[in-house]
């Protein structure tokens, strides 16, 4: 039997980056995974949607390059080259891991991993048809779509009226009619890129707003900029049925309908806690999530659990964070993971970039803050580029102890700005400090420095 220092279930975000980190520092590493390396993320997830947005954003372009002085006739979409592009990209990059894996050393197992039982020093696993022995076990199978028992869902699955994020990305044919149940962010990225080439798109929301914990305001101008593209809102509505052809949700306490060619189940996922012999060994999970600590440790020694499987921030960047501090901690480095300064991206158009407290949580915490809100037209480079938009960014400020708790932004390049606001609220700079920094101009992210100086 086959003896490793670490065997890592699961090999998406948390588990192929733990695995590159151990592998690396001389850790014998096996992954064993049943699908592509890559998991949810590179092959059904963060990577194919943002292949097709990127492609719905040059179609926009094309659309509305008369604005800019530019003249495109016979702009239209091909969905199958549009579909074969983002295979070749996640093909890539799949491959890129593999690639990856060797370097560090770290065998690759690609099966289903299952655990069979702890013994006196570590953890007997199989492997498909091999059995081999584990030190310690990281555990990072991710997570699944939630399918709840709305009648007719499940048959709309199994018959493919019903997508969910795995097919949609594969959809060869725009469908003329496509109804999205859940205006989360999921929801929200297909809806934005099914609008853009041509669908009628309608989003059945369960709440009174969509993108859930996002700032209310900035949720309401992305809800406005979608609702102007055409995009219909059901809001505060909650599906009850899904009939043939069509979707069938309460709508103050009446039965309505929304007809679709193609239903979208985007309602959240949930931990993949299944099937992988979590009760041969006693993994305490709580509400169908691992329960782990600040280390990322489980309640079993030598067991450890990160990314979506410990259902506590499900987002890719955050998996990877958590892989570091399960194997820092596997090789007695001091570390820990931390929340407060997790970004959140929506890649929608404009999209939506988020980090820390926003004016609800803080208000709901009691916390003693200010408020900057800006427009974004504060920056040459966005009314250059937008012709007077609505983009805004937020910053929550600590009055006592003048440290950013948390920025919001909706407009060009929020995605790739958010980072910076993370990085201010992770080192607990002060006000005063950030002011020195300089940044480039002209650019969007300038606003940011424009509400630092607004601070009181
Ligand atoms: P979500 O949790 O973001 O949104 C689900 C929405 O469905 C909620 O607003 C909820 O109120 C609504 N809902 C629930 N039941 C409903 C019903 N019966 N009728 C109508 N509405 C209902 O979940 P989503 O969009 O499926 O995403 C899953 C996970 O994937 C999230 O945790 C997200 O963080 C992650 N993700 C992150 C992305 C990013 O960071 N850009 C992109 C895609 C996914």
């Amino acid at each position: 039997m086959e003896t490793f220092d670490l065997v890592i279930l699961g090999g998406g975000p948390a588990g192929y980056n733990a695995a590159e980190k151990a592998g690396a520092a001389g850790l014998k590493t096996a992954v064993i995974e049943k699908r592509a390396l890559g998991g949810v993320c590179l092959n059904e997830g963060c990577i194919p949607s943002k292949s097709l947005l990127y492609s719905a954003k040059v179609y926009d372009y094309a659309k509305h390059a008369s604005s800019y002085g530019v003249t495109v006739t016979g702009a239209s979409i091909d969905q199958k080259f549009v579909i074969n592009r983002k295979n070749g990209v996640v093909k890539t990059l799949v491959s890129g891991i593999g690639m990856k894996m060797k370097k560090c050393g770290v065998k690759v197992y690609s099966c289903e991993g299952f655990i069979n039982a702890k013994t006196p020093d570590g953890f007997e696993i199989k492997a498909g048809e091999e059995v081999v022995f584990a030190k310690q076990i990281l555990i990072a199978t991710g997570s699944v779509p939630v399918i709840p028992p709305i009648p007719g869902l499940r048959e709309g699955v199994d018959s493919g009226f019903v997508m969910t994020n795995r097919e949609i990305l594969d959809l060869e044919s725009i469908p003329k009619k496509l109804v999205v149940i859940g205006g989360g962010v999921i929801g929200l990225e297909m809806a934005s890129y099914y609008n853009s080439v041509g669908s009628e798109v309608t989003v059945v929301e369960m709440l009174d707003h969509i993108a859930g914990p996002t700032d209310r305001e900035i949720s309401s101008i992305l809800q406005n900029n979608y609702a102007a593209k055409g995009i219909k809102f059901e809001l505060g509505c909650k599906v009850t049925a899904v009939e043939d052809g069509r979707v069938r949700y309460e709508k103050d306490g009446k039965d309505t309908f929304a007809e679709a060619d193609k239903v979208l189940c985007s309602i959240g996922r949930r931990a993949q806690t299944a099937d992988i012999g979590l009760e041969n060994i006693n993994v305490y999970t709580e509400r169908g999530a691992i329960k782990t600590d600040e280390q990322m440790k489980t309640n079993i020694a030598g067991v450890y659990a990160a990314g979506d499987v410990n259902g506590v921030s499900m987002l890719a960047h955050t998996a990877y964070r958590e892989g570091e501090v399960a194997v820092n901690n596997i090789l007695g480095k001091k570390d820990r993971m931390r929340y407060n300064a997790i970004p959140s991206v929506i890649y929608t158009n404009p999209e939506v970039g988020a980090v820390g407290e926003t004016e609800e949580s803080a208000k709901q915490k009691n916390l003693d803050v200010e408020i900057v809100k800006l427009t974004l037209n504060y920056s040459g480079r966005y009314v250059a580029e937008n012709d007077k938009g609505d983009g805004i960014l937020k910053m929550i400020v600590d009055k006592k102890y003048r440290r950013i708790l948390g920025v919001h932004m909706i407009g060009s390049y929020a995605s790739e700005i958010i980072y910076g606001a993370a990085m201010m609220i992770e080192t607990e700079a002060t006000i005063d400090d950030l002011k020195e920094v300089v940044f480039p101009h002209p650019t969007v992210c300038e606003v940011i420095r424009e509400a630092l100086f607004e601070v009181k």
